[in-house]
């Protein structure tokens, strides 16, 4: 532990002057053998066919085998087509040795079926309709399939060969002493063997093969001759050991063994979008949105893990995956969905106009030659569980996407303001002047939250008895005036027989075990540490029921959590996690399960919550590991970015990834975690976090503080401003997160998601949109004076959102960047709701009126929506929520309750302005008949009502006498 604790001083004194992630901890594709395996499949002919005569099918699905040639290795095809034009494909061995892991906790429940109609069959193919205008042609020899939407060919599988479905085989050198044993025992190998035993070892047989791929069928010993020579060999005398692939059944990284008990299970297989050229998601990695060409280079890896300083623009893995993707051609979109929690790789690469592929494709489509995009996919274990959703619009996809994962339900209103990090706040002397500070700085912000260092040693549920002796009182005094407080709590369970936690986990069997099956021990923050088996459900009903309020002593119902280091972070285990062949519940390895580790830890947490506010209030954690699925529990972050400029520009791609792949509840920390920012960089880092959607600064525990007033005044007011504004528009963002439950569009979204046909956009991700109505272009230069700004759409007008200066699209202008402000835009069209009012939380503006910004469109017409509930409990799900649609046509405005549930509230309207009038009205009058004072501005073309005190639950209207 000595020797532990120095390395992690001189590391984290290192912090300030180091400048990259230590590469030599995480494994490149050629130090992974599956990796290199299956990046060396050859494309062209496949080795795999379909048996017809295996065919069946029913009114949703159709089940058939598939044999590869090579091999005789069967697979077992199932494809089921599911609502929404969605289509279930999956691969699975024929009587595997070991039942595969199947990755189910990534859906949010069993996917509704639809109808799949096998429309012509013939000894070549199969045709086949699902949902309404999906089409889908299974081939037989190869075997490939071929998804269509109406006649357009969109996806395509197997296209170019690469389906490597590696067979759970028993290893030569055992298979010899298998039979040596048999031979000795029986005397002879025949029928008279014990049929387990006996069908156990021949099993393995007819696929022994498939290590080898590349050599002929025919170098292998036919099952005959392998039994035949079995037979005359003295049980003593040792095989001669054949030459194997290294790291098939063993594979060494830095120091680390990973032992493969059940040798090469890797699965993987190509999947073509024709017409795309754009393909986006996969997150978690620090790249560009539109995903890049992988062949010269590594291909993007999905392995969570936690990664020191990383790098930026490269395809390496981070803390969370998300092995979905969307391609994007000029008239459609399409998703696919790879339901695979063990480590997953994909290439990419832009089809070479006249190869093979490209030319089969464009026979198919009919097309031109058009170069798309290919990707191939391929994890270590599980299964080939694909989801294939035709969309055919950007919103299409993500709703297809969101029936199948889940939707993040909708946030407390606290979540959505400003939450104050750091590590750590020392004491909670400390925690008091820092919320005084706010206070006194005026500066409103709804969370303060403690790291590590609060806890009693690193044992979490506990508090430090030094720094923190009353946090029972501290907590009070924070939550008060409407504040809450977030404390971490992460997996790693210190082990000290001390401590109630480790002691519940040793006495009740719930820690992950290592490969010998005793309890696995690991080094993070405690020194050594267990981890408890969150996919146990026992484990996780323990986990949550420590939320108790009389469990986890010093808290209250508005104290949330932090699962941190979720990944799971192991400070010696190999690229610093879990080895793979540790064991988890249901005799899995660590392998299969591995990204959805950290997912599951949430759920426990989230459940906590709910069960200690039985079921009443909604629930708040952040989590920095996330799989497809996560967003059903709540927020994420990009984990720990550098205080450069680099790292903020890269935050607006890495959350459009993450917004586009489920996962909308994002942010980057403020002011980024390592090093300090200078002044510029974190007023920018300020100014454009407000405007995204998970809205925190960090900092870590070698840095300088940066609470916003112990700058200088210019930055001070800047920061408060830019927080601020965040807090004016949050009725704005609680309504699209509103809307997002429903529809699972995201706040933050890619210019495409409303302009689909719009080409310049696809590639953008410098700027990007909340809801369809504001857009957003950061300032992440230093220096920079003005930005070229793009504004999409046609006919379009965008209003700059102070001065309300017009900008028409489509096209770009040049938009000065003064370091007061970045350019952020409202349509012309639009109709958003703000509360104006400067409060110290979002709980305090509960009761507050809100404002309208009407921006007009070319034909003076608008229109809005506003979503308001209580802002903390589940009641909004029973309909105890307003929601309005405001619309402005023909000079008048009108608000229509659409929904008015058991919900009431005083809010009331007090505020409207009305901007791309060109001239005054003579007069303004409501439905009353009511005469309503202004003013207008000629040079803004803005129009103010003031005070029109309209309540929220009334139908009312005004009109604009020209
Ligand atoms: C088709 O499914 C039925 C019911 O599961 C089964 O009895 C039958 O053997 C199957 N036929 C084939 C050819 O696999
Ligand atoms: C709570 O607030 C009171 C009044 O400001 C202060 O005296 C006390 O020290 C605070 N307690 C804690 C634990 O922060
Ligand atoms: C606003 O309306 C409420 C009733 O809706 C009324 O009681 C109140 O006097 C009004 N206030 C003003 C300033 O008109």
């Amino acid at each position: 532990m000595g020797n532990w604790l120095l390395i992690l001083t001189i590391c984290a004194a290192a912090v300030q002057s180091c400048v990259a992630v230590d590469r030599g901890n995480f494994k490149t594709c050629d130090q992974n053998a599956f990796c290199k395996r299956q990046r060396a499949t050859q494309p062209g002919n496949s080795p795999w066919e379909i048996l017809l005569d295996s065919l069946n099918s029913t009114i949703s699905s159709l089940q058939v085998q598939v044999i590869s040639s090579r091999s005789q290795a069967r697979l077992q095809l199932q494809l089921i087509a599911l609502a929404d034009s969605t289509l279930h494909f999956e691969l699975d061995e024929v009587n595997p040795i070991k039942l595969r892991y199947r990755a189910q906790e990534s859906l949010s429940g069993s996917p509704q079926l639809s109808s799949l109609k096998i429309t012509e069959q013939s000894s070549d193919s199969i045709s086949l309709s699902f949902g309404g205008t999906g089409k889908a042609i299974l081939l037989v020899k190869p075997f490939r399939l071929d998804v269509y939407d109406g006649d357009q060919l969109v996806i395509s599988v197997n296209a170019r060969g690469l389906l490597n479905f590696e067979h759970q085989r028993v290893r030569k050198s055992k298979l010899w002493e298998a039979m040596s044993t048999v031979a000795q025992t029986v005397g002879s190998v025949g029928s008279s063997l014990p049929g387990k035993a006996y069908s156990w070892v021949l099993q393995w047989l007819p696929w022994s093969s498939e290590a080898g791929r590349n050599e002929e069928p025919s170098s292998e010993p036919a099952e005959e001759e392998m039994k035949a020579e079995a037979e005359t060999k003295h049980p003593d005398e040792k095989p001669v050991e054949e030459e194997e692939e290294p790291g098939l059944w063993e594979e060494t990284f830095k120091s680390h063994v990973d032992s493969k008990p059940y040798g090469p299970t890797s699965v993987g297989v190509d999947i073509s979008f024709p017409g795309s050229r754009h393909v986006y998601g996969i997150p978690e990695h620090a790249d560009t949105f539109a995903l890049k060409q992988t062949k010269n280079g590594d291909p993007y890896r999905l392995y969570n893990t936690d990664v020191f300083e990383y790098e930026l623009y490269n395809p390496m893995a981070l803390y969370g995956a998300v092995p979905f993707m969307m391609a994007k051609r000029q008239q459609g979109t399409v998703g696919i969905f790879w339901n695979n929690a063990a480590e997953t790789y994909v290439d990419i690469e832009e089809s070479s106009s006249g190869s093979v592929v490209s030319s089969l494709m464009n026979l198919v489509s009919g097309g031109g030659n058009e170069p798309h995009q290919q990707t191939h996919w391929f994890s270590e274990s599980g299964i080939i569980d694909l989801y294939i959703m035709i969309g055919p619009t950007p919103k299409d996809v993500v709703r297809q996407y969101g029936s199948l994962t889940g939707k993040t339900p909708l946030p407390q209103r606290f979540a959505l303001g400003y939450h104050q990090c750091r590590w750590n706040y020392n004491d909670q002397e400390d925690v008091h002047s820092v919320n005084k500070g706010f206070d006194l700085h005026d500066i409103p912000y709804d969370v303060l939250w403690l790291d590590i260092e609060h806890t009693d040693n690193k044992k979490y549920f506990t508090w430090d008895p030094v720094k923190f002796p009353d946090p029972l009182e501290m907590v009070h005094n924070l939550t008060a005036n409407g504040r809450k407080l977030v404390t971490i709590v992460d997996p790693h369970m210190k082990r000290d027989s001390s401590y109630f936690f480790h002691e519940h986990c040793e006495q009740n069997d719930f820690y992950v075990k290592d490969k010998s099956g005793k309890i696995y021990e690991g080094w993070c923050w405690p020194g050594s540490a267990s981890y408890p088996d969150f996919f146990n459900p026992a484990v996780r009903d323990y986990w949550a029921s420590r939320f108790a309020l009389d469990k986890y002593e010093g808290t209250s119902l508005d104290v949330y959590t932090w699962n941190d280091m979720n990944e799971p972070s192991v400070f010696n285990g190999p690229e610093v996690t879990m080895p793979k062949d540790c064991l988890h519940y249901g005799g899995y390895e660590h392998r299969d399960v591995h990204n959805m580790y950290g997912m599951m830890v949430v759920e426990g947490t989230i459940r906590g919550q709910l069960m200690r506010s039985d079921y009443k209030l909604r629930p708040f954690v952040l989590s920095r590991s996330f799989f497809a699925g996560s967003q059903r529990f709540g927020a994420v972050w990009t984990g720990d970015n550098i205080a450069d400029w680099e790292h903020l520009a890269i935050a607006v791609p890495m959350l459009l990834s993450l917004s586009v792949s489920g996962i909308p509840f994002c942010g980057a920390d403020v002011g980024g975690f390592f090093n300090n920012p200078n002044t510029e960089l974190l007023t920018r880092w300020y100014q454009a976090g407000a405007f995204q959607p998970f809205f925190r600064g960090h900092a870590h525990l070698h840095t300088k503080r940066r609470e916003p007033w112990l700058f200088d005044e210019q930055t001070n007011k800047i920061i408060k401003a830019s927080i601020k504004k965040r807090y004016t528009y949050l009725p704005y963002w609680y309504t699209l997160f509103y809307e997002h439950e429903k529809t699972a569009v995201p706040p933050m979204r890619p210019l495409w998601m409303e302009y689909p046909q719009d080409g310049e956009t696809f590639s953008m991700d410098n700027q990007y949109l909340l809801g369809d109505s504001i857009l957003v272009h950061p300032v992440v230069r230093s220096g920079e004076q003005e930005v070229s700004v793009y504004f999409p759409g046609v006919d379009t007008l965008w209003y700059e959102i102070e001065t309300f200066r017009v900008y028409e699209a489509p096209g770009y202008q040049t938009i000065p960047v003064a370091i007061e402000k970045i350019p952020i835009f409202q349509r012309g069209g639009t109709i958003v709701p703000k509360k104006e009012r400067a409060r110290r939380a979002s709980s305090l503006m509960t009761k507050d009126p809100y404002t309208f910004i009407v921006t007009l469109d070319k034909q003076g017409k608008a229109q809005g929506r506003l979503y308001i509930d209580d802002g903390q409990s589940l009641e909004y799900q029973k309909g105890s929520y307003i929601t309005l649609e405001l619309n402005m046509e023909g000079h008048t405005l009108s608000s229509k309750v659409t929904n008015q549930g058991a919900f009431e509230t005083p809010e009331s309207i007090d505020k409207i302005v009305i901007v791309g009038l060109s001239r005054a009205p003579s007069s303004i009058v409501d439905n009353t008949g009511r005469i309503l004072e202004y003013r207008y501005d000629a040079t803004s073309q803005a129009l103010v009502l003031r005070k029109p005190n309209f309540s929220v639950s009334n139908e009312w209207s005004v009109n604009l006498k020209m």
